[in-house]
């Protein structure tokens, strides 16, 4: 595999003892990317701190879906910016990139406004980092790359691989053709890109040989994945299931008019794909989901989480919501509610619509004021809560494999994930960490279960 890694620029900032920070925001998918970032530059020499004053290279790994992400980011470069002043008065340089969709969305802009920045780079360019480090002056880099990003790549060192944990993302597919009225994401990630399934197996081989053991394949609208061979999510679900050392898969984030007939089959007959969906909503209204360009009604949605129910009965249901898009009334909020209730959701997220500049919605001239946003809100998320206070509550007494990841708080605990992602923390021993483990759930706290190991007959 050819990366733009030179040896020769590894060697030299290990032998500086250089040091890379990166700070990620938002989705998963920027999870993955930031991570990629950093294997990158484990290669070009750099070891890794969580001590942004301790940073040669400084990397913002930005989000646009949501408010005031621009805002946000701004004032991290200010207090970035006297970091670099502190470190330069030191006699220490300090390169500054902002990665992302704000680097996308925003480009020069990002320098215009913050001149300490030295790179400004595209989710869809961020392979390019270390060309772009060695140039001259600042650089943006936010033209859609034609070449493989993946296959530039280095891959993850076993010891990153490690550090990350035993449960690792794989970006399989990028890009979204869906174009809701509300969302960024069609102009920040452009359109939508499968990769091959045999580069996302080998992918999954190495990381399974370092020990990650439960994987989340990850896509703007990952169900939509089908690579040149026409091979779809649940064929890739397949192949991932059975390499060496995969115990359990998820994918996310879907959007409910591609779950088709073969994936929703995948969640009868694949045994590793965890028994949760996050399948967002995003209203129970019809007036507004059309308003939204979903495709989708109310109905078609709740036809959808039957027929997966249907397939698998003990699946649980995650999804998003939007309160507040351009028109919504009362009577659509409360259509909203009752999609909730019909449902049942083991956890949701919900935001206030937030006018993103340059999508459709953002011109709507009927915007719903704040305090109504805020009100409406408050009323979805109690609700929400609610439910997945129940839904814990209803774990008690079941048992399910978990897959412990790190110490808990008091000795002797560790602390993993059930199926549905809950945090569980049972009383183990240290070596349990990485394994799937039999766990009865015995007890439940506000935000994570009591678990006790069933010992294996
Ligand atoms: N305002 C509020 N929420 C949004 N989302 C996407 N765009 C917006 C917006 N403009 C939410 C959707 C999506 C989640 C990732 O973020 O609910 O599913
Ligand atoms: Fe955005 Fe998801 Fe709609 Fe695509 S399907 S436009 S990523 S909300």
């Amino acid at each position: 595999m050819s990366h733009p890694v030179s040896p020769d620029a590894a060697e030299a900032a290990g032998a500086r003892g250089e040091h890379v920070f990166v700070k990620s925001f938002g989705c998963q998918m920027n999870v993955y990317d930031s991570q990629r970032m950093t294997d990158l530059a484990l290669a070009e020499g750099y070891s890794e701190t969580s001590e942004i004053a301790d940073a040669d290279l400084v990397v913002f790994n930005t989000c646009h879906i949501r408010e005031k992400a621009a805002e946000k980011l701004y004032s991290e470069l200010g207090k970035a910016r006297e970091i670099k002043q502190a470190r330069a008065a030191g006699g220490k340089a300090t390169k500054l990139v902002v990665a992302g969709c704000v680097a996308q969305a925003e480009g020069r802009e990002i320098l215009r406004r913050q001149s300490a920045v030295d790179v400004v780079v595209g989710p869809q360019n961020y392979h390019r980092l270390p060309e772009l480090l060695r140039a001259r002056g600042a650089v943006v880099d936010t033209e859609f790359a034609v070449e493989d990003k993946f296959e530039r790549l280095p891959a993850p060192t076993v010891e990153a691989t490690r550090a990350r944990g035993a449960s690792a993302f794989v970006t399989v597919q990028e890009g979204c053709d869906k174009f809701c009225a509300f969302c960024v994401v069609p102009y920040t990630r452009g359109a939508e890109v499968s990769r091959p399934s045999e580069k996302i197996l080998v992918e999954i081989e190495r990381l399974a040989a370092a020990g990650a053991r439960e994987f989340t394949l990850i896509g703007q609208n990952v169900n939509a994945y089908r690579d040149a061979e026409g091979l779809g999510l649940a064929g890739l679900l397949d192949r991932a299931a059975a390499l060496p050392g995969v115990e359990r898969l998820r994918y996310s984030t879907s959007h409910p008019n591609d779950m088709d007939d073969e994936l929703v089959a995948a969640h009868a007959e694949n045994l590793k794909l965890a028994p949760y969906l996050h399948l967002p909503v995003q209203s129970g209204s019809d007036r507004i989901l059309a308003a939204m360009n979903r495709r989708h009604d109310a109905a078609a949605y709740l036809d959808t989480v039957a027929r997966v129910r249907r397939a698998r009965p003990d699946i649980a249901f995650s999804s998003d919501f939007i309160v507040g898009f351009p028109g919504e009334t009362e009577a659509d909020f409360e259509a909203t509610l009752g999609l909730v209730g019909e449902v049942g959701f083991a956890s949701a997220f919900a935001f206030k619509y937030s006018p993103r500049p340059g999508t459709p919605a953002a011109e709507a001239q009927d915007q719903v004021p704040a305090p109504v946003k805020e009100e409406r809100l408050a009323r979805l998320l109690s609700l929400l809560e609610s439910q997945r206070q129940a839904f814990n509550r209803a774990t008690v007494g079941r048992r399910f494999g978990v897959i412990f990841d790190k110490p808990g708080r008091h000795e002797g605990q560790l602390i993993g994930r059930s199926p549905y992602m809950q945090a569980v923390h049972a009383e183990a021993a240290p070596e349990r960490v990485g394994l799937m483990s039999e766990v009865e759930i015995v007890d439940v706290g506000p935000n994570s279960l009591k678990g006790r190991l069933v010992e294996a007959a």
